[in-house]
C-alpha cells in the first residue's frame, strides 16, 4: 500500500429545489478549493450512498420543508450515516431556510444533532434564503475548520 499517495476523500452532497442550497453548496466548494483541498460536489440523487464509508469528510446541504422537516430525498443519507456510526467521519451541515417559519433551517438542526452523536461534526451553517456575497466569509470559516482538523 502506498500511503504517501493517499488523498482524503471529501464530498459536498446537497438537496435543493429552488436553487438556494445549491448556490450555497457551490460557494462552499469554492471556499474549500481556496484552502487547497479537493472536493466532489453531488446532488443527492447522484451521490453514491453505497460508498458512504469511502469518504473521510462529508458536508451535507439541506433546505427545510414542512415544519422544520428534513427533505424526503435526504432521509436515506440521514439513516445511512446514523447506522454507520463512524466517528472518524468528519462532517458539517449547511442549509438555507426562511426565518418566516417557526423552525428556521430546522433540517440543519436535525442533521446537526444526529451528526454530533454519530460522527465528528465540525460546523453547521444556516443562511437566509439566497446566499449573499457576505456569506462567502462564513463558508471560508467553515472550510478552515475542515483544513485544521485534517
Ligand atoms: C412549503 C414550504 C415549507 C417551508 N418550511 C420551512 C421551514 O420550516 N423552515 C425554514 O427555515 N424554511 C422553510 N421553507 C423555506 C425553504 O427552506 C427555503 O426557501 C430554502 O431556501 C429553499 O431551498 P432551495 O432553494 O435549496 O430549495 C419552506 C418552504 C416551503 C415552500
Amino acid at each position: 500500500m502506498v500511503l504517501t499517495s493517499y488523498k482524503p476523500k471529501l464530498a459536498i452532497v446537497y438537496a435543493s429545489v429552488t436553487g438556494n442550497t445549491e448556490q450555497l453548496a457551490e460557494m462552499l466548494q469554492a471556499a474549500i478549493l481556496q484552502q487547497g483541498l479537493h472536493t466532489e460536489l453531488y446532488k443527492i440523487e447522484d451521490f453514491p450512498l453505497v460508498a458512504l464509508s469511502d469518504f473521510d469528510t462529508l458536508l451535507i446541504g439541506t433546505y427545510t420543508w414542512g415544519s422544520g422537516e428534513i427533505p424526503g430525498e435526504l432521509r436515506d443519507l440521514y439513516h445511512a450515516i446514523e447506522k454507520l456510526e463512524h466517528k472518524e467521519l468528519q462532517t458539517a451541515v449547511f442549509g438555507t431556510g426562511d426565518s418566516f417559519f417557526a423552525e428556521f433551517c430546522g433540517a440543519v438542526d436535525r442533521f446537526r444533532d444526529m451528526l454530533y452523536v454519530k460522527t465528528t461534526l465540525v460546523a453547521s451553517l444556516k443562511v437566509e434564503l439566497t446566499p449573499q456575497p457576505r456569506d462567502f466569509i462564513r463558508c471560508e470559516k467553515l472550510a478552515e475548520l475542515i483544513q485544521s482538523t485534517k
